[in-house]
């Protein structure tokens, strides 16, 4: 299937809320199950049919985005599109507006991870034709997003971006399709109280202009990956769904690796036992150990002597004498090692290139 739709795909912006991690790597880089959450938002967009990428980047993060989509398997042409600073989602649009000329596109945040095919949606787009189709999603917290009141048959009446006083539970997923409509909207846009252009604020002005505003409410799960425990439950989620048997590293004498797990090239497994679902990368190094469900551990790291379990676990980390490691986030380089005798579970959030003794 093609589509003659573009896409805009945001990693830009700044990744405040999962700082420490985003001091040092873009948050759509973030691993979940061992690949860049904007693995799965190309993914999507490849699936859609869809050729044409244009990728919004940071001037600080913009040449490891482009890195982490070089060897491109989905066959995108890629057009990186640098936005200064990070003026908000309508802002990205207009900065993109060579790039999308007066084609229709799709606009997908970047950090944004959904459970069920966006081609359903870019269907519904085309066959309806209206100037903007957005996705929505029934929340407990609508007053961190967007919010948008919708009529019995999917017409949208109003929205409004972080309420104070939400009118409605539901919340607009970072997925929208657009007609070129949307640029005459964005032109009169002024800033809201962040300081941003939001694109929220531009779809109400297509509404209030009286054009045709569609919502599609999203069946499937939704993940903003925007702080740790929202992490924790993406690697979750995904190796819940997605996850596979596939053991190409050694597991040796001694070890039981049970159920879906999948163990990298180079990686080694021994006298330990991995329960899935699981992801090891390559090249590393399990031993007497216990992994247990809902555990990534990233290329290179280095587990000894000590269970784990529903923790992600980045790249070149070192995991050693630790009794009991739960529901933590690690950081890359880093390395964790118990020092005394504590027996107590421990729960972290640990940024990039840190040690801690415990
Ligand atoms: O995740 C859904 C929510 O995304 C919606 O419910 C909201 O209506 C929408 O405004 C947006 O809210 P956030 O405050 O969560 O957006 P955030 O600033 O996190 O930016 C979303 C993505 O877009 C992120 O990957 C960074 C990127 N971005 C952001 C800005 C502000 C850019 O590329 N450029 C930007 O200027």
């Amino acid at each position: 299937m093609s589509s003659h739709l573009k896409a805009l795909v945001l990693a830009g912006g700044r990744g405040t809320r999962l700082r420490p991690l985003t001091y040092t790597m873009a948050k759509q880089l973030v691993p979940v199950a061992n690949r860049p959450i904007l693995h799965y938002v190309m993914d999507q967009v490849a699936d859609c049919g869809i050729g044409e990428v244009g990728v919004i980047l940071s001037p600080e993060t913009g040449e490891q985005v482009k890195e982490a989509l070089a060897l491109n398997p989905w066959r995108l042409r890629f057009e990186w599109i640098e936005q200064d600073r990070p003026g908000g989602l309508a802002h990205a649009v207009k900065v993109a507006r060579d790039f999308l000329g007066n084609t229709p596109f799709l606009m997908y945040l970047g950090d944004n991870l959904i459970g069920q095919p966006v081609r359903d949606v870019v269907a519904t787009f085309e066959a309806e034709r209206p100037d903007a189709l957005i996705l929505l999603k029934e929340v407990a917290n609508p007053r961190q997003f967007g919010v948008a009141v919708v009529d019995g048959d999917g017409r949208v009446r109003r929205l409004v971006e972080k309420p104070k006083d939400p009118p409605s539970s539901l919340a607009l997923v970072g997925v929208y399709c657009f007609s070129p409509a949307i640029h005459d909207v964005i032109a009169t846009l002024a800033p809201s109280w962040r300081g941003e252009l939001e694109i929220t604020d531009a779809v109400q002005r297509l509404v209030e202009a009286g054009r045709p505003v569609r919502a599609v409410e999203l069946t499937g799960w939704w993940l903003d990956t925007g702080k740790k425990d929202d992490l924790l439950e993406a690697n979750r989620v995904v190796l819940d769904e997605w996850g596979r048997r596939e053991i190409i590293g050694s597991v040796g004498e001694g070890s039981r690796v049970d159920g879906r797990v999948q163990l990298g090239p180079g990686a080694i497994v021994e006298r330990s036992v991995v329960r899935g679902p699981a992801v090891i990368g390559a090249n590393a190094v399990v031993r007497d150990s216990f992994i247990g469900p809902y555990t990534s551990v990233g290329d290179h790291c280095r587990v000894e002597r000590s269970q784990v379990e529903h923790c992600v676990i980045l790249d070149g980390s070192v995991v050693e004498d630790v009794e009991r490691l739960e529901d933590s986030l690690i950081g890359r380089n880093t390395v964790v090692r118990r020092a005394g005798d504590n027996h107590r579970a421990l729960r972290l959030m640990i940024g990039d290139d840190a040690e801690v003794a415990l």
